[in-house]
């Protein structure tokens, strides 16, 4: 079997000056090491792309057709749909189509031409911005054009080498990048444990204290994949004893938690500890574009450094003005987010009743964990998606332990309490049928609806 070493083409070169247009690596005899990356990623297809030729148009982008819904159609047939973070069911609420129409009709999505900050600054711009900014009850807010941009340049604008990072070890990819950028030291802690969050503090305090730096401490509001709240509060009480920064993403919060809506923070009552606040559009807004809020001079620090934003396009108007309309439906409908938590009781409290481990969920995102080898779990998405029309995403080893099936749920305000009955109903039977082996297999079903 071809590794990743035996990809790496050495050829010895005598006169390294002759024909070549790379930049030569030489190894300790003074060889050139030469490694032609299309050669390489020709044959190391990287974690996920290994599988493509088995899983492409199934298990990995699969296309899901029809008005974006409870029920869409999967592999030519309607399927009961939970993979989607359509929250409050805005994607398809008449207001938001309209508004969004209205928009695209009256500007396209050119307007307006360029940056920010050369030519694309508009009122409505500001006025989102004003707004998102008193919804999660900060002073400020910077429009950007997508949630994982915002996250990886504004940690990239917020620290410099002689300030230390601190950050959850379960942090969303956006984060790992971020951190990736900084040039001083890092450190993480386990996820949710505050008592080594505490040690990282002190190492990070003793670190910093001598060179001018500081500390920025950066968590998740809800955690994606297990759906559990970052401690906010405990990490805020922290803030007594250490002088640091807190940066939230509350890509799921947002919308979804919070009397009002504000997020996690909001939940735990301590949006005012949190330093930084980060939302997507693309979750409770079911839209693209996000944002991040927060005091005056920060807010105006990021938007004259963050990279991401000074030298790109701004947010097209059809966003920015569709944005503006899913937020007046935040404030106004409170009736959605009631419908979704309505949904997400059910289908949590029906799922544990029926002796399910669902973790220690603490937000809409609904874990299901089962036990099973990763043949069993594709065999199990086949039966559930072909005989049973249910549609979840599945994630296996190495996001979760060897052995552990994670069946991800994603309750929205346009689900039916049918759709839960049917769903727990289903969930029983495939549960017994995978404990009596019925989905063993030696090997992963090729399965690709591309021909
Ligand atoms: C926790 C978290 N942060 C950031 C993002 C990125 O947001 P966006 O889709 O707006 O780029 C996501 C989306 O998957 C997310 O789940």
């Amino acid at each position: 079997m071809l590794t990743f070493n035996t990809f790496w083409l050495k050829t010895k070169i005598v006169n390294p000056t002759e024909s070549n247009n790379f930049a030569p690596n030489f190894n300790q005899d003074n060889h050139i090491i030469m490694i032609d990356i299309f050669e390489k990623i020709k044959h190391n297809r990287g974690p996920l792309g290994e599988h493509a030729k088995n899983a492409h148009g199934y298990f990995t982008f699969p296309k899901l057709y029809g008005e974006i819904s409870n029920k869409m159609v999967f592999n030519g047939k309607e399927r009961l749909v939970w993979s989607l973070n359509n929250y409050l069911g805005l994607a398809n609420h008449p207001e938001v189509r309209k508004a969004d129409a209205d928009a695209a009709a009256e500007f396209g999505l050119a307007a307006p031409m360029g940056a920010r900050m050369m030519s694309g600054n508009t009122d409505y711009h500001e006025k989102l911005e004003k707004d998102l900014a008193a919804f999660v009850q900060k002073k400020d807010a910077i429009l950007v054009n997508f949630g994982y941009q915002a996250m990886v340049s504004a940690i990239d604008a917020l620290v410099d080498r002689h300030d230390v990072i601190v950050y959850d070890s379960e942090s969303h990819a956006c984060i790992l990048d971020g951190v990736r950028l900084h040039m001083g030291k890092r450190f993480v802690f386990p996820h949710n444990n505050i008592d080594n969050l505490e040690k990282q503090l002190q190492r990070a305090t003793n670190l910093v204290k001598d060179n001018e730096g500081g500390i920025l401490v950066i968590t998740e509001g809800v955690f994606g994949m297990s759906g559990d709240q970052g401690k906010l509060k405990e990490i805020a009480a922290l803030k007594q004893k250490y002088n640091f920064r807190l940066l939230v993403d509350d890509a799921h919060g947002f919308g979804t938690l919070g009397e009002t809506g504000a997020g996690a923070g909001e939940e735990q009552g301590v949006q005012d500890d949190i330093d930084v606040y980060f939302g997507t559009f693309a979750k409770s807004m079911a839209s693209i574009g996000a944002f991040l809020a927060g005091d005056t001079d920060v807010i105006e620090y990021l938007r004259y450094n963050m990279r991401s934003q000074i030298f790109a396009k701004s947010l097209p108007l059809p966003l920015v003005l569709g944005a503006q309309k899913r937020l007046e439906l935040l404030k106004t409908k409170p009736e959605l987010k009631e419908k979704l938590w309505t949904i997400v009781n059910a289908l949590q409290n029906g799922l544990k009743d029926a002796g399910f481990e669902i973790g220690n969920t603490q937000s809409c995102v609904t874990p299901v964990y089962l036990n099973g080898s990763i043949p069993e779990a594709t065999n199990l998405i086949l039966d559930l998606r072909e005989n049973y029309n249910i549609f979840c995403s599945m994630v296996v080893y190495p996001v979760v332990p060897k052995g552990i099936i994670l069946l991800r749920l994603i309750p929205t305000a346009v689900h039916t309490m049918e759709d839960v009955k049917y769903t727990i109903d289903t969930f029983s039977t495939i549960h017994d049928d995978l404990k009596a082996g019925k989905y063993q297999s030696d090997k992963i079903p090729e399965f690709s609806l591309v021909s």
